[in-house]
């Protein structure tokens, strides 16, 4: 499907949150993004699937300043954001999670969090001697941030734990934490529940839906579970190869052949032509048995 589902911008500035037009980025001969475009809106929770090596991290390195495109545009809230560094990126409200978790894992969960605060932290040493009153307010207020996150992310019990003995589960929700600290604008989950059994899996999408409804915050999410994908995602958009394949509602991308084709490749019909995902089930749906052996 070519068409992309009507979404009305809904910024102040009568621009979507993210525009992301026609990038292009190679590495030599692999081309792992070909002419991608799409445009997250306010509130909205944007996923984007693909079978391995589709090109998907490759868009939230683009996205976060890790990968500089060949071509393309780029702008968070309308401003340009090609070309800028992955820090000057955070600092206009970029935050994401990693395939791979990405944490400090001899700190606790508190002080992970409050490594997620430190673009937001004003006073630097000499601020911090001369005016030790204001730095330590300053320090106060982050600490009682990063406890709300712990509140709402239901972490009470490990806050003080080292995060590498804790639970992969637990760890995939600090690194939300870290994320959620940055007060971002913009939210980047690269497979949020890779890895997850059921109950945990059932969790991260609560959390993920509560950072939608009441934090408001966008989303662009990349998963192989599909039966989450087709659940909560306001819209799809699917890659095979670099190159965009459809976007639309869940329901619309589901049913679309082009899409059943790149994950079953051939015509659709022999499920062992298919290049296959990690972890997951087909467009279909939910554990979709014919599905299966294409993309286990
Ligand atoms: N730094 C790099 N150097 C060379 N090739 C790269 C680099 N990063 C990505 N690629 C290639 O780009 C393509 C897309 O990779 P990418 O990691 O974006 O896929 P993906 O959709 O995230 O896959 P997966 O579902 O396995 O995580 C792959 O062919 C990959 O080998
Ligand atoms: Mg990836």
């Amino acid at each position: 499907m070519s068409a992309q589902a009507s979404s009305q911008p809904s910024t102040p500035s009568g621009k979507p949150v993210l525009e992301f037009d026609d990038v292009h980025l190679s590495f030599g001969a692999v081309t792992a993004v070909n002419g991608v475009s799409f445009t997250v809106d306010e509130g909205e929770l944007f996923a984007v699937i693909g079978p391995n090596g589709a090109g998907k991290t490759s868009i939230f390195n683009v996205l976060s300043g890790v990968y500089r495109p060949q071509r393309g545009r780029v702008a968070l809230h309308g401003t340009d954001i090609l070309g800028m560094k992955p820090p000057a990126i955070a600092r206009l409200g970029m935050a994401r999670t990693f395939q791979n978790i990405e944490l400090f894992s001899n700190l606790t969960v508190l002080d992970n969090l409050m490594l997620g605060r430190h673009q937001h932290i004003r006073y630097g040493t000499l601020a911090a001697i001369a005016w030790w009153g204001r730095a330590r307010n300053e320090e106060l207020r982050h600490r009682e941030r990063v406890e709300e996150i712990v509140d709402f992310l239901e972490l009470e019990q490990w806050r003080k734990m080292p995060v590498g003995l804790l639970p992969y589960g637990v760890q995939k929700r600090v690194e939300l934490g870290r994320a959620l600290a940055m007060e971002p604008r913009l939210l980047l989950l690269d497979e949020p529940v890779a890895g997850m059994n059921l109950e945990e899996t059932e969790d991260m999408a609560r959390y993920i839906l509560d950072i939608r409804e009441e934090l408001k915050i966008p989303m662009i999410m990349v998963e192989h579970d599909m039966g989450l994908v087709m659940d909560i995602a306001d819209r799809v958009m699917v890659v095979d190869f670099g190159t965009p394949v459809a976007t639309g509602r869940p329901a619309e991308v589901q049913s679309n052949p082009d899409v059943i084709r790149a994950y079953l490749g051939g015509d659709g019909d022999d499920p062992d032509a298919g290049r296959g995902a990690e972890g997951g089930s087909g467009p279909g749906g939910q554990d979709d048995a014919e599905n299966e052996g294409a993309l286990a």
